[in-house]
């Protein structure tokens, strides 16, 4: 007996095949019973009816628990009235294992409930629409950077220094030395631009940050390029094509997932390059216009100024040239002025905020030495950094996607803690 997965069903129409699935939910009356089957490769519905099959299949379809893990033989069907176009008629089933009172049942639980069961909440049908559109991006991410001539370079975890500010770093002994988790893999990824031109990176990044916001995770996956020669307005285009090119590839090979999350896909699909740019001057002027007295020139955006923002456009907008006082050290200033620096933010539509933080490198030695001193970073720790400065610099410029952001945001997920598998929150390291 051939062993398939659901996904492939398709292929083996009118053929009797063996299936390893779950039983995520059942109904059944006195002479039919419908099982939702799912394999982590996607959801089926098998059908069993009772005058077609032994009389203990039927009992034991009847009697089986949510969860329990199974091997179904049956028919593959055509199915018009499903999204999935397929189902089994089912002919036998061999129970594997039972579950055990599972304790995510169809009806509505709490959040914190769902958070303590994250291990099992993991299979539910929007939980894993999710996660394969997270994985989707991915892929998209592998495709673009690769096509477009870069190489994908891998900096550490484990590092001496702290490219965006000493304050949220995670601390942790090195031997006998002090060493800190990465918050961004940047400053090596500018080394690795020196040698290769066009790289990027994908990793875990950590941020001891006591933000408890639907956008803010202690842990969170970031995708880093960094391009050598590439100046602040040429990373712009790289970076809308890049973010264009993940939202069709998840509207394209996702419509199932899409569809299962009740995304609004027409809101994705003019999701295309170019985008729209606001200087951080403006910006300031179109929140003094809208209202908002409660910022002045030279502070930072909050969430809500960010969504007031935002949603002026229909696409994602670049937030260009802010004020250098509230920007890391290394960007670069502007050519015209000393008080704003060649950077930008990209903010989402519909309130997801900040999905990339991307800038112009100094590449001059003298001031980033200077830098350095102004934010009174250790010079020992970045003598390497400095030093690329010294050997052959050119000017380059790099950024940083957020990925759980981004998916929240294409997903429409609430909140970024559906668009990690685990979860590192404030008050959560469990599971
Ligand atoms: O703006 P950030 O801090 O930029 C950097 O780290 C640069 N060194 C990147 C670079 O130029 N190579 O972070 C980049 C992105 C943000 O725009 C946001 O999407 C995401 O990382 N991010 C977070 N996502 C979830 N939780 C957090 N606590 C995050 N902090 C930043
Ligand atoms: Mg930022």
């Amino acid at each position: 007996m051939k062993k398939i997965r659901i996904q492939d069903m398709s292929n083996h129409v009118g053929e009797t095949v063996k299936l390893g699935v779950w039983l995520a939910n059942k109904r059944s009356s006195g002479k039919i019973a419908f099982l939702q089957l799912r394999d982590g490769s996607g959801f089926v519905q098998g059908v069993v009816v009772k005058a077609e099959v032994p009389e203990e299949v039927f009992v034991t379809a009847k009697g089986l628990h949510q969860e329990s893990s199974l091997y179904v033989i049956g028919e593959v069907t055509k199915d018009e009235r499903s999204s999935f176009g397929y189902e089994l008629q089912v002919k036998e089933i061999e129970v594997i294992s039972e579950a055990n009172n599972y304790p995510i049942t169809p009806k509505e639980h709490g959040i914190e409930f769902l958070m303590d069961n994250r291990h099992l909440w993991l299979r539910s049908r929007k939980q894993h629409a999710i996660m394969k559109v997270r994985n989707e991006i991915i892929r998209a991410t592998y495709e673009f950077f690769n096509e477009n001539g870069f190489t994908k370079v891998d900096p550490p975890i484990l590092t001496g220094s702290a490219p965006e500010g000493t304050s949220e770093l995670f601390h942790t002994k090195y031997f006998d030395q002090d060493a800190y988790l990465s918050q961004s893999g940047q400053l090596y990824m500018e080394a690795a631009a020196m040698a290769l031109g066009k790289v990027f990176s994908f990793g875990p990044t950590f941020r001891a940050e006591k933000s408890k916001t639907r956008r803010h995770l202690i842990e969170f996956w970031m995708i880093e390029p960094e391009m050598a020669f590439v100046e602040h307005d040429e990373s712009l285009e790289v970076q809308e094509q890049y973010v264009s090119y993940i939202v069709q590839s998840v509207l394209k090979n996702c419509k199932i997932e899409l569809e299962r999350l009740g995304r609004d896909t027409s809101k994705l699909e003019h999701i295309q390059a170019p985008f729209p740019r606001i200087s951080y001057d403006d910006a300031i002027k179109l929140l003094h216009e809208k209202g908002f007295d409660d910022i002045e020139w030279g502070e930072d955006f909050g969430a809500p100024h960010e969504t007031a923002i935002a949603e002026h456009y229909d696409k994602p907008v670049f937030i260009t040239c802010y004020p250098v006082g509230i920007k890391p050290f290394y960007m670069q200033p502007h050519p015209e002025r000393d008080d704003v620096v060649l950077c930008a933010d990209l903010i989402a539509p519909e309130g997801y905020g900040e999905i990339i933080g991307g800038s112009e490198r100094v590449h001059d030695y003298e001031l980033m030495k200077q830098r350095l001193k102004e934010h009174d970073l250790d010079e020992s720790a970045y003598a390497w950094y400095l030093d690329l400065r010294q050997q052959g610099s050119v000017p380059h410029s790099g950024f940083g996607l957020g990925l759980e952001r981004t998916v929240a945001w294409i997903t429409g997920a609430e909140h970024v803690r559906e668009s990690i598998p685990f979860p590192r929150l404030l008050n959560r390291l469990y599971p």
